[in-house]
């Protein structure tokens, strides 16, 4: 039997599939989820002449990310972030991709990765000292995502321009740049549901020209890339290029044919790594706080795990082994709250997958989400339980049944610095802070590309050395979404 001759994988049909299209404008998350629990691991709904695939098991994200991956380009959604973010190793395809993936991937090796840990730690360390926390009043309540969001900011802008900071150009970057992610992500979160639902083939360049923000985004691009353009005139003079991600740019060589990265290259690669950099550690880093808050148990061994280990110490890399606990919390936050929920994914020729036909074209959205909630995979799914990852009880599961970076070759290249991060800053805010959810506070998950809080996140502060034990700690919530 062809391929051809298969079935189409189960689906809502007739008016429940106009029911499912109507819902997945307003919100994508919640309608794919219960398709993916109503229908299986491979469903599929179709709206107009395009047909969306809902992969939501690891065999099957399998097939689509690693066995058969030369079939599927990056999804439809990804042709909004490429407005934002020109040809850089997220948008970018085929051989373009290839040639910078090549490039790109070796500034991310363990010796780089001492340099940008040392920006962490140095960027925290200010931050505790600093605005916020210095000198709050005990119990004071603060938006702890945006205190994330800000320090995740400065800290892949360290990576970027740290040999540079205090040069005049590299400042006039990081708020150009902030300029056009800040309208850039604004105006994708609110053309990005319609792009998944309802319009392929919508001129895009169209829908950004007759808004007023879409307008005032598009000059804040020009101005950056002009800036961005003097900064790498400037340091393309000095001898010395240095070890930050711009100085490694410059002096990167492709190692088959010699090549060099162009200016415009550069520049796209810099906006990439702000925006996939900084948002997605900030978010892993804030639904860990909210999970340890709700489960003191948790919590209280990380106090001990990073009293016991950091005393008055800054962390660094060698610590990583060290801190099992600590990055078992931030790895089991990834799972229940993963900061990228879903990743999209087009059909080029058509295929099989687990006995389904799967149309030339399809869409296809692998729920990261519910790969992560498999009750074969995952006992408890919903629970929070950082013991699932330490090294001892993770062996033997299926590799890529935890996938909180993706698989196969589009696979983050930024991993690794995201995870020494987020362990790191975990240790360093554990060992001074104290968070507490305000009891009854509702946190609403906001999912479009990413998963965040959708209107902050309220925390209490507490100095942990003002107050060893949690006053008035909620009740354990291992059950809670
Ligand atoms: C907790 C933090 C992070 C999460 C959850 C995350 C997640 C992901 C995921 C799921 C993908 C794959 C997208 C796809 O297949 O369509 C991806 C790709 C990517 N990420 Fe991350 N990421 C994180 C942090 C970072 C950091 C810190 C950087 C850079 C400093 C980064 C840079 C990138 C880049 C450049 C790609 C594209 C790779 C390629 O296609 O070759 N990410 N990320």
């Amino acid at each position: 039997m062809t391929a051809i001759e298969k079935p189409l994988p189960p689906g809502p049909r007739g008016l429940d599939a106009a029911k499912f299209l109507i819902s997945s404008t307003r919100d994508f998350k919640k309608p794919m989820t219960e398709m993916a629990i109503q229908y299986g691991e491979v469903a599929h709904v179709r709206n107009r002449n395009r047909d969306f695939i809902v992969v939501s098991g690891h065999e099957a994200a399998r097939h689509v990310l690693i066995s058969n991956q030369d079939n599927y380009r990056k999804g439809l959604e990804y042709e909004l972030l490429r407005i934002v973010l020109g040809e850089g190793l997220l948008t970018s395809e085929g051989e373009t991709w290839r040639k910078q993936r090549r490039l790109v991937q070796p500034m991310f090796a363990k010796r780089y990765l001492k340099n940008f840990t040392e920006h962490m730690t140095r960027a925290t360390a200010e931050v505790l000292d600093g605005e916020p926390f210095a000198g709050l009043p005990e119990g004071e309540v603060v938006d702890l995502s945006e205190v994330l969001m800000a320090l995740t900011l400065d800290i892949v802008g360290r990576a970027l321009f740290g040999a540079d900071l205090s040069g005049e150009t590299a400042r006039k970057v990081g708020p150009a740049m902030n300029d056009v992610l800040g309208l850039g992500t604004k105006m994708t979160r609110r053309l990005s549901t319609f792009v998944m639902a309802q319009m392929p083939g919508m001129n895009l360049e169209r829908a950004i020209a007759v808004n007023p923000e879409g307008r005032r985004f598009q000059r804040a691009l020009v101005d950056l890339k002009s800036v961005i353009d003097e900064m790498l005139e400037e340091r393309s003079r000095q001898s010395d290029k240095g070890d930050d991600l711009v100085g490694l740019m410059l002096s990167a060589r492709d190692e088959e044919t010699g090549a060099t990265m162009s200016r415009e290259q550069i520049g796209d690669e810099l906006m990439t790594f702000m925006l996939a950099g900084h948002e997605t550690t900030s978010n892993a880093l804030a639904w860990t706080w909210r999970r340890l808050s709700l489960n003191p148990g948790a919590r209280d061994r990380l106090f001990e795990e990073v009293d016991t280990v950091l005393g008055d110490r800054i962390p660094d890399m060698d610590d990583m082994d060290r801190l099992p606990w600590t990055r078992a919390c931030v790895e089991e936050a990834m799972r229940v709250d993963s900061p990228v929920w879903t990743v999209g994914r087009q059909a080029l020729e058509e295929d099989e997958i687990l006995g389904y036909r799967i149309p030339k074209n399809a869409s296809i959205m692998v729920l990261i989400s519910m790969i992560h909630r498999d009750p074969r995979i995952w006992p408890n799914p919903e629970g929070y339980d950082p013991a699932r990852f330490l090294p001892e009880t993770s062996k033997g599961r299926p590799r890529h049944a935890y996938m909180p970076f993706g698989a196969g070759r589009r696979v983050c290249v930024g991993s690794t610095f995201a995870t020494v991060e987020a362990t790191l800053l975990a240790a360093m805010i554990s060992r001074r802070l104290r968070f507490d959810l305000p009891r009854g506070a509702e946190v609403e998950q906001e999912a479009v590309i990413t998963l965040r809080p959708k209107d902050g996140l309220p925390m209490h502060v507490f100095h942990r050395q003002h107050q060893p034990a949690p006053a008035e700690a909620p009740e354990p919530d291992l059950a809670a979404v």
